[in-house]
């Protein structure tokens, strides 16, 4: 299948792109189509085969449950048994944005779309293209990130076509996500709301707004049988590079140290190593960079934003470096650093080295 890209850029010409993209919808292909968070793999969520077309697309395990994308609050009723009053506050505050709700489904949602659970994932979009698509395709849409499962989520129109060329037959290029990660999910289906995935929106604003909201231990620790993480995508091998990548916590001047070190022990076996560090703790790297030793800035600890919205395109970026091993400080400040830390530690596969002791 060949695979086409279409730009999306405000002009007049997006209003027949949308038509075309949201026939294809209804009708039962698929789309990629850009987010605020990240790209989406959209199809008609109301119709099984498309859900199915979608894991196919991504090699996605088909228990892992999609979420409906849905443009005005009159479409979310039909999708729902109930509307908790928790819901209605963080509605009111949060959508259209980055934010995913857990409801109880009805039986208009097909267990192929929730990966045979009863409850369903739904979100709001605020990027204009996507409410645009939606409202062309006149269905929910139900989309993952559009990448191939493990993959870090794609930021532009141009990672979704390294993933899934030939795979889907259409991707509307809208340009960089803003975000750059995926939504907040939470829970409200149950008596205490609780975060199953950290995203822009943080505890704190959730708290200030519900009162007490908890935390899936899963979204902090490496997963085992007794933390099986609530949002099954969060069980699986994830945004990981091929290269090794071990997170370094501890005081900077240590961690300079200690990479530092490492990458001239590579390097006496003619290994280049790579470090993601931020922009205030370069110069402690400094000295030491050159051909065995490559610094990745992943933005300033100042603005987290700029943090998230390079992550997932620098870690599809490091296996291309050749490198042998890569280091990676911790980015844990402000809101913004558990959904940082959540992705990271994850593509690390949770190997994490804490200087803060020894
Ligand atoms: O920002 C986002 O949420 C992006 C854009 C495209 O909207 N989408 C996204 O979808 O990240 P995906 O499929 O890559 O991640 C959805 C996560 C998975 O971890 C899945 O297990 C969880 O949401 N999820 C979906 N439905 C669920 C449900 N009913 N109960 C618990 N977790 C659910
Ligand atoms: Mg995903």
């Amino acid at each position: 299948m060949e695979t086409i890209i279409k730009k999306l850029d405000g002009s007049e010409k997006d209003r027949e792109v949308l038509r075309e993209a949201g026939e294809m919808i209804r009708r039962g292909d698929l789309v990629a189509f850009p987010t605020e968070t990240v790209y989406g793999l959209g199809g008609n969520g109301l119709n099984p085969s498309s859900s199915r077309a979608i894991y196919a697309a991504k090699g996605r395990p088909s228990d892992n449950p999609l979420i409906l994308h849905i443009a005005d609050r009159e479409e979310l009723l039909p999708l729902v048994r109930e509307i908790p009053p928790a819901a209605e506050k963080l509605m009111e505050a949060f959508w259209p944005g980055p934010l995913t709700l857990i409801f109880k489904k009805s039986e208009l949602v097909p267990k192929e779309t929730t990966g045979g659970l009863d409850t369903v994932a739904v979100r709001m979009p605020s990027h204009p293209g996507a409410a645009a698509l939606i409202r062309a395709a006149g269905v929910p849409i139900a989309a993952p990130s559009a990448n191939t499962s493990g993959r870090p989520s794609p930021t532009c129109a141009e990672h979704v076509y390294q993933d899934l060329r030939g795979r889907i037959p259409l991707i509307l290029d809208g340009g960089e996500c803003e975000i750059g990660l995926e939504s907040t999910i939470v829970d409200i289906s149950r008596r205490i709301p609780e975060i199953l995935r950290p995203g822009r929106i943080g505890l704190a604003a959730l708290r200030q707004l519900l009162g007490t909201v908890s935390v899936d231990p899963a979204v902090l620790g490496k997963p085992d049988e007794k933390t099986a993480p609530r949002a099954p995508g969060m069980k699986y091998r994830h945004y990981a590079p091929q290269v090794p990548l071990t997170l370094v916590a501890g005081p900077d001047e240590k961690r300079a140290e200690y990479i530092c070190e490492a990458a001239r022990r590579a390097a006496e076996a003619g290994e280049k190593t790579g470090a993601l560090i931020c922009r205030e703790t370069l110069p402690l790297y400094q000295a030491e960079a050159g051909d065995h030793l490559l610094l990745i800035p992943l933005g300033a600890r100042s603005r987290p934003e700029e943090t998230a919205h390079s992550l997932f395109g620098t870690l599809r970026h490091l296996d291309e470096c050749g490198l042998s091993h890569v280091y990676s400080e911790t980015f844990d400040e402000g809101p913004l650093g558990p959904a940082i830390m959540n992705r990271l530690r994850k593509a690390a596969a949770f190997d994490i080295r804490d200087l803060s002791e020894s």
